[in-house]
């Protein structure tokens, strides 16, 4: 059998508060195959996006290991770990994150110019433009489209980079549920048809049920759902 495309072994994460430390992450363990989505669900403060962090190698963990396409990355250093991440990797936040100044298409491309890949970045940006619905819309600014069309062009940037792992945290977060919807809906077809592994953190029960492995965090724990 193949290894999954990420893992995370006995990971551990405290933080400082005051004089004493918080233990947040007790020891995760969690495997993602290429091409699976799973969800993790759990209360407001109980790690999720803690345990994000860690997966795409943002934060460093008190202890545990992490592995991308088989590999130990845990003590590799923060430019190495960049430089690994591009076209392995790419996040999808609850805010969208968009630079304000430049057009949709240029928002896009962003994913691949970050990812340093040699690509055309322009026409795979467009064609991504067009898969999420947006092929009349590359030269809007961020600022004259909705919420969920912003989402959509977030998506587009992430999949711009050719990733293999695609990690979203709420990424519903702030649009109204029919809406919502239809992102999950996107983001999960698209990532369905190129075979990127999806980790999706979200409060919609709805969504999480989508997922091929269903995960809820608690007390520091992930515990799959039965
Ligand atoms: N940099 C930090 N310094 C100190 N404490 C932190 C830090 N980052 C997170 N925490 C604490 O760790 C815990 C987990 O935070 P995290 O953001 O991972 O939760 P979450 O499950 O994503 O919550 P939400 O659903 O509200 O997004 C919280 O108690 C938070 O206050
Ligand atoms: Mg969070």
């Amino acid at each position: 059998m193949n290894s999954p495309i990420l893992a995370g072994l006995g990971l551990r994460k405290n933080f400082r508060s005051g004089s004493k430390d918080i233990e947040v992450l007790k020891g995760i363990d969690v495997s993602l195959n290429e091409g699976e989505f799973i969800s993790i669900q759990g209360e407001s403060g109980s790690g999720k996006t803690t345990l994000l962090n860690l997966l795409s190698g943002l934060e460093t963990s008190d202890g545990g290991e992490i592995n991308w396409a088989g590999e130990n990355v845990s003590k590799f250093k923060i430019n190495s770990l960049a430089r690994k991440r591009r076209g392995f990797l790419s996040l999808v936040f609850q805010s969208y994150y968009l630079v304000p100044e430049i057009d949709a298409l240029a928002n896009v491309a962003m994913g691949a110019r970050i990812a340093g890949l040699d690509l055309d970045w322009r026409s795979r940006s467009k064609t991504l433009m067009e898969r999420v619905g947006l092929g009349e819309r590359l030269h809007s600014l961020p600022s004259t489209l909705s919420g969920g069309e912003r989402q959509r062009v977030a998506i587009a940037r992430a999949m711009c980079a050719n990733p293999k792992v695609i990690l979203a945290d709420e990424p519903t977060g702030n649009l109204d549920e029919g809406t919502g919807d239809a992102v999950i809906d996107l983001l999960r077809s698209l990532c369905s048809e190129e075979k990127i592994g999806l980790v999706l953190v979200t409060h919609n029960n709805a969504h999480a049920s989508m997922a091929d492995s269903k995960y809820h965090l608690k007390d520091g724990l992930l515990h799959k759902e039965a």
